[in-house]
């Protein structure tokens, strides 16, 4: 699925892969922005620290998140929800970083989906071993608007599934500066990443990051 990733790396922009009516991957199009996406990573981090999120019915996720943007995504024992302040501050998420909503606006004009304005930045850090099960995003208000997803670090496989939980998944293999963006008949399709392979990658250590620009309010 992935067959030049070389090529990828130098094109910057290394071509579109459908998934289904209204998703897509768009092999290497954060490359370019990369260094500027993980620096303000840091920056949006030291502010609202890495943390595990705990699901209703008590488990720990693997994956390691925080939030930028006016609304951020949170879980806990009660729920899932969107809200303006950081629980363990109680202080507002940080600002979306400029390079995230560049990059945002860019890549869903790409696939189709223009005049994207990002309001919500789920920042999910997978260690080896992290997996996300299959799930919808289905929080936000308008489901209009697509979903934008920035593979950095580490590669993984991303499992794109239908408009039900039993239905077949496709395996998506991604790399660092792959963006997939999922909308229209696709907005509510399942997906998941499988158990992070171990590595280490130049730009990000032993981890891959994953940014999901989202509208949710
Ligand atoms: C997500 O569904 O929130 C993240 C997907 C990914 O890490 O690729
Ligand atoms: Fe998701």
């Amino acid at each position: 699925m992935h067959a030049d990733s070389q090529t990828d790396l130098f094109a910057g922009d290394g071509g579109v892969v459908m998934l289904a009516d209204g998703a897509c991957v768009l092999r290497g199009f954060a490359t370019q922005a990369s260094a500027a996406l993980l620096d303000a990573i840091d920056t949006v981090t030291t502010i609202a620290p890495w943390r595990h999120m705990v699901v209703p019915g008590g488990r720990r996720m693997s994956v390691a998140m925080s939030n930028a943007g006016a609304l951020g995504w949170n879980s806990d024992a009660r729920g899932y929800r969107y809200a303006t302040l950081d629980p363990l501050s109680e202080a507002p998420w940080p600002p979306m970083p400029a390079a995230f909503t560049q990059l945002a606006r860019d890549a869903a004009a790409r696939a189709g989906f223009a005049g994207f304005e990002p309001d919500a930045c789920l920042i999910n850090r997978y260690a080896p071993g992290a997996r996300l099960s299959l799930h919808q995003d289905r929080d936000e208000r308008d489901f209009s608007q697509p979903i934008v997803s920035v593979s950095l670090g580490l590669p993984a496989v991303f499992l794109f599934g239908g408009p039900k939980r039993a239905d077949p998944t496709q395996a998506v293999p991604l790399q660092h500066g792959d963006v997939v963006v999922w909308g229209g008949p696709s907005r509510l399709r399942f997906h998941g990443v499988r158990p992070l392979a171990d590595g280490e990658h130049p730009a990000t250590g032993r981890c891959r990051i994953n940014l999901t620009l989202r509208r949710a309010g």
